[in-house]
């Protein structure tokens, strides 16, 4: 077969570019300590409600003044569906999933993650600027997908 030489020289440019896009990410996802959203740990997704800390979800206060907050995100809804955070509190969030991978976002905020079965991942904000926040689930999950989301006031 005879590919023209214009024709190499684009189809090597094109190539090139690809390499170069690809270098270009690695460079910057490793320099700035760009992960994938942590898999902390796995869990099973089947005995989420028996297994501590996810039997209970809600907010804890640290020793050392910051918060968690463990939500387990299910078919289609968040637990818990409302949480009162303090002003100022600098809250680290932890999620796994019952049933299918869902969206954990809270616009406005830093934290926009997967709740997956089997695996907790986790973010941290500081919510300095009170308010209500929505908790929404931003990875397509089923028919009640656009229903589900939890609420959070900062006061
Ligand atoms: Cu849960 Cu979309």
């Amino acid at each position: 077969m005879h590919i023209h030489r214009y024709e190499r020289w684009w189809l090597g440019f094109g190539v090139g570019m690809l390499l170069v896009f690809l270098v270009l990410l690695a460079i910057a996802a490793f320099s700035s300590d760009i992960n994938p959203p942590s898999g902390l740990g796995q869990i099973d997704p089947t005995k989420v409600a028996q297994t501590a800390p996810f039997d209970h979800p809600g907010l804890r206060k640290l020793p050392n003044g910051a918060y968690e907050a463990y939500y387990v995100a299910h078919v289609f809804a968040f637990e818990p569906a409302r949480l009162t955070i303090p002003v100022g509190a600098k809250v680290t969030f932890y999620v796994t999933s019952s049933d299918v991978v869902h969206g954990f976002f809270i616009p406005y905020t830093d934290v926009n993650m997967m709740a997956i079965p089997g695996w907790v991942n986790q973010e941290t904000h500081t919510f300095s600027t009170p308010g209500h926040y929505l908790l929404i689930c931003n990875e397509y999950c089923g028919i009640g997908h656009q229903d589900m989301f939890a609420k959070i006031e900062v006061r």
